[in-house]
């Protein structure tokens, strides 16, 4: 059996895996050596062993970049239709909650989703996916929630399961039934949520890894959501929640209390829930996408997170009513700049800190010996340069368990 081996020599390299106080583990002509899917060595060029010195597949950096595979750790990437109209109705002075009471935002999602086949959903998502795996991503979580019933949940995790099975990234489902109140089930929240725990979730389980689920005004409140995170625990699924995003609901405390691997969004999130989210060791994911298309004032605070250890990843959110964002970059340049993170902190929330938001730290990541050779060889000297340019392009070539998938 051949082995697949390639050495990649003469690279700048960001391994995001603190080294000595330099979170960037920062290497500046260094070697990364791949064996199979996996990472096998990487280190200071001049401490490259021997045995590694023989490997006949060599690439020259010619000091270039490297950095992990982007990982892009909250979209819903799979819906039909569109939110134009909403978004021209936000401009012209509606608010999304009043959009959202009138029956347009998520619902409006939710019925162009029911009305669209499987095959039309992943034709779409294919060519978004397709899109943000050519600027880096190798990892990528995707949540359903715009069927909001059995078979429309169901279809959206067989197109989640399909686009894992077509495309060259790893993908991570979600289950999200419990998104919004579907208008069948309106004036009976309480009802909707027994049919969420009771039917869509045992049906939906085996294509799903993880449970979110939207505790909001406008959504689903605490108790509705502590018994969306029993009845996920039940099925030996991680949870996952949507909170504070428009109000302090408290979502981002109970979830932690439920073990959450993470919370996201949070721009009302107290020091109550931080603290919650420290002790429990439950990631922030921010998400400055839907802060930005929204219009919100109202910032996350990651001050608080920082004084507290909470590490913070960051997604795009890509949908298509909050954040119609596809670029990964593009998110963590807006954290810093909207947010206050800084850029080495935006660039561990697209990496490091986002898998740990996907409980995959073990595997992705960082560059480190034994992980996954998810990669990123970038046409630039810095890792700051993937961030700090505003919808720039950036050539680069992008490796997934040591296969080249995207660039030239
Ligand atoms: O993450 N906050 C709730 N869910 C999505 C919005 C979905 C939509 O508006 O279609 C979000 O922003
Ligand atoms: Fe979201």
């Amino acid at each position: 059996m051949s082995t697949n081996e390639q050495l990649f020599l003469n690279f700048r390299i960001a391994t995001m895996d603190s080294i000595e106080g330099n979170p960037l583990g920062w290497i500046e002509n260094g070697a990364l050596a791949i064996r199979d899917d996996t990472i096998a060595w990487v280190g200071p060029l001049v401490e490259l062993p021997a045995s590694f010195q023989s490997v006949v597949k060599k690439i020259d950096g010619h000091k270039k970049l490297i950095t992990p595979g982007l990982i892009d750790c909250h979209t819903h990437l799979v819906f039909g239709g569109n939110r134009i109209d909403d978004w021209r109705k936000r401009l012209e002075g509606t608010s999304y909650q009043e959009i959202s009471r009138q029956g347009g935002g998520i619902l409006s999602t939710v019925r162009a989703t029911r009305a669209t086949t499987s095959d039309v959903l992943l034709f779409a998502a294919k060519k978004r996916l397709t899109a943000m795996i050519a600027g880096g991503v190798t990892t990528i979580e995707i949540k359903s929630g715009y069927g909001l019933d059995e078979a429309n949940e169901g279809k959206m995790l067989q197109v989640i399961a399909q686009l894992a099975s077509e495309m060259p990234v790893d993908i991570s489902a979600t289950l999200l039934a419990a998104h919004a109140v579907p208008e069948e089930f309106f004036g009976r929240p309480d009802q909707y949520v027994e049919l969420v725990c009771n039917q869509v979730l045992p049906a939906c389980a085996p294509r799903c890894t993880a449970v979110d689920i939207f505790c909001e005004s406008i959504a689903f409140d605490l108790k509705q959501t502590e018994r969306v995170f029993r009845a996920a625990l039940e099925h030996g699924k991680a949870i996952k929640v949507h909170a504070e995003q428009l109000s302090l609901m408290g979502g981002a405390r109970l979830a932690a209390e439920f073990n959450a691997i993470s919370a996201d969004h949070l721009e009302y999130l107290d020091e109550t829930g931080v603290a919650a989210m420290a002790r429990q060791g439950t990631a922030a994911v921010l998400l400055p996408g839907a802060y930005y298309f929204l219009r919100e004032v109202q910032r996350p605070p990651v001050e608080l997170l920082r004084a507290y250890g909470v590490p913070m990843a960051i997604g795009t959110d890509f949908n298509p009513g909050s954040s119609p964002l596809e670029s990964i970059r593009l998110a963590a340049n807006m954290a810093s700049t909207f947010f206050g993170m800084t850029p080495i902190e935006s660039l561990l929330g697209i990496t490091l800190h986002a898998a740990r938001a996907l409980r995959r730290e073990d595997r992705i990541g960082s560059l480190h010996v034994g992980k996954q050779a998810d990669f990123v060889c970038w046409d630039c000297d810095s890792p700051f340069e993937l961030i700090y340019g505003i919808g720039s392009s950036l050539d680069c070539r992008v490796y997934k368990s040591g296969n080249k998938i995207a660039g030239d």
